[in-house]
């Protein structure tokens, strides 16, 4: 079997997704449970594109410890000298360094011409080099390049001390047999390719990212770069469960592995979709809510018989269990301390006070308490976005004859504001009662609520997304109460906007 490095993107490509901005705190709680997940490389952000990119990627660097850290860099001075000191503190730093290599991309973008771009990957490969042992070469838009040319260059920066060589489908443009028939070329024909570590990076544009990457893995990649649920740019980036499970499944088929712990994907990917509040559609391959359902009659007779009739891999290998909580209202903070720490999570003592408070509360309205309650209520009560407004009273009439009304106590500070409004159903009234208490105008950008277990008592998990100065911003609240659910999101997503306040729009690539 040949091992096939894991690289995640999540926080960087991942973070380009349109409404996702992920604050330091949060991006160290994403790369723990990756590091827990057994990736080789976390791509933590490009330090160059604002201050709290830098700082973040440096705060990642302090906290990994078993697997590297990458920052990313245009291939300019500037961009390397910021990547080189973010990841001062890494145990394994990586400088990826990338260039546009296509005509398009060089000629309306860069406004250069091929033998600039070579000299200045060489350049920005040998800086970099001065930093860390280990360098990343991309060469952007990879797929709509001459080969000829990505030979050329490719075997420049190798000379020039390019460990790993990243060959980009920028745009999601290339197809399987295409994408393999690149790689082979390129490995068969650049000098000193068969000394560093092949990459690829797939997005998902035609819905052919993961493919494209299990075709390069055919032809010889032996590194993956992806991201958990295929988050990204556009339509996304390879999903990483998805070729992991392909690798796991068809093992014997691809004659490749990976070093990730399968069991934490479910739990890694319901964090990444809290944190970034973006939902996982139900039809979604491996994570999704319908990944391992049955519907038809005769499945679920084949199923009965045997598992293996209709079932390719078991939700259990993915960490999926609908394990009821054996704990009950009665059980005492040690019972659920080691609970939560068997699930993957590690509480301060004051986050560990409070969300036990909750399960004490839910565990009184609700019948049956799933690991999956547990898991939105864990993530309700360790929020890392600082709540300059929150939540303190909140009462709503709404009916099928009255005009939906909303009162809203809001704490800011040390003070208490009240407000009231009506509006065209209850969330709208609560809505434009926080508006008026805060003093923040937006645009409700979507609004969608999810269930989180079966049966009437379960958790409402609402997620909110405004717009706010042209900037998006998503936040998520669960309450048995889809209202209260439905105001926490509201203020989180506005108390997330406050956060960046001042800060423009950071660079994305
Ligand atoms: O899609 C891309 O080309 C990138 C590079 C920076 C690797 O994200
Ligand atoms: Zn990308």
């Amino acid at each position: 079997m040949r091992k096939i490095l894991v690289f995640d993107t999540t926080l960087r490509d991942g973070e380009q997704t349109p409404g996702v901005n992920l604050n330091a705190a949060e991006k160290v709680e994403i790369a723990r449970s990756l590091e827990r997940l057994g990736v080789d490389l976390i791509e933590a952000g490009f330090p160059v594109a604002s201050p709290g990119d830098f700082a973040a990627v440096a705060e990642v660097a302090r906290a990994v410890k078993d697997c590297s850290v990458v920052a990313l860099a245009r291939a300019l001075p500037k961009d390397i000298a910021e990547a080189a000191a973010a990841l001062r503190d890494a145990v394994s730093p990586v400088i990826h360094t990338f260039i546009a290599t296509s005509d398009i991309h060089i000629q309306y973008k860069l406004r250069s011409t091929k033998e600039k771009v070579l000299e200045q990957a060489v350049e920005a490969v040998k800086l970099a080099r001065n930093y860390t042992d280990r360098v990343e070469f991309s060469a952007e838009d990879a797929t709509r390049s001459d080969p000829e040319f990505l030979r050329q260059i490719f075997a420049a920066v190798i000379a020039a001390g390019a460990t790993t060589i990243n060959i980009p489908d920028t745009v999601g443009y290339t197809t399987p047999g295409e994408f393999a028939q690149l790689i082979t070329y390129l490995r068969e024909n650049t000098p000193g390719m068969d000394q560093v570590t092949i990459s690829v990076h797939c997005h998902n544009d035609l819905g052919l990212a993961v493919a494209n990457s299990l075709a390069a893995i055919e032809a010889g990649a032996t590194q993956v770069e992806c991201t958990i649920n295929g988050l990204g740019e556009r339509a996304g980036n390879a999903a990483l469960e998805e070729i992991v499970m392909a690798l796991v499944t068809r093992g014997q088929y691809y004659q490749a592995e990976t070093g990730i712990n399968t069991r934490q994907i479910a739990f890694t990917s319901r964090l990444v979709s809290s944190l970034t509040g973006i939902n996982v559609q139900p039809n979604k391959a491996i994570v999704g809510k319908n990944a391992f359902a049955h519907e038809s009659g005769i499945h679920q007779d084949g199923m009965l018989k045997n598992r293996l009739t209709y079932e390719i891999m078991t939700p259990e290998s993915v960490g999926l269990t609908q394990s009821r909580l054996v704990l009950g209202k009665h059980s005492g903070r040690h019972a659920f301390k080691a609970h939560l720490e068997e699930m993957g999570y590690t509480l301060t003592a004051e986050e560990l006070e409070r969300a036990y408070g909750r399960f004490i509360e839910l565990a009184d309205k609700k019948k049956e308490v799933t690991d999956r309650d547990i898991q939105a209520l864990i993530e309700d009560e360790t929020q890392k976005v600082e709540e300059t407004y929150s939540l303190e009273y909140l009462h709503v009439s709404s009916g099928n004859s009255t005009v939906p009304t909303a009162t809203v106590i809001i704490k800011h500070g040390d003070q208490l504001i009240q407000e009231a409004s009506c509006g065209d159903g209850p969330v709208d009234a609560v809505y434009h009662a926080i508006e008026r208490a805060t003093g923040i105008q937006v645009y409700l950008d979507s609004w969608s609520i999810e269930a989180t277990t079966g049966g009437k008592d379960a958790l409402g998990e609402v997620t909110a997304r405004i717009i706010k100065d042209g900037r998006q911003f998503t936040g998520r609240g669960s309450s048995t109460d889809i209202i209260v659910a439905s105001a926490k999101a509201f203020l989180r997503a506005l108390n997330r906007s406050l956060q960046v306040q001042g800060e423009t729009e950071p660079m994305k690539e």
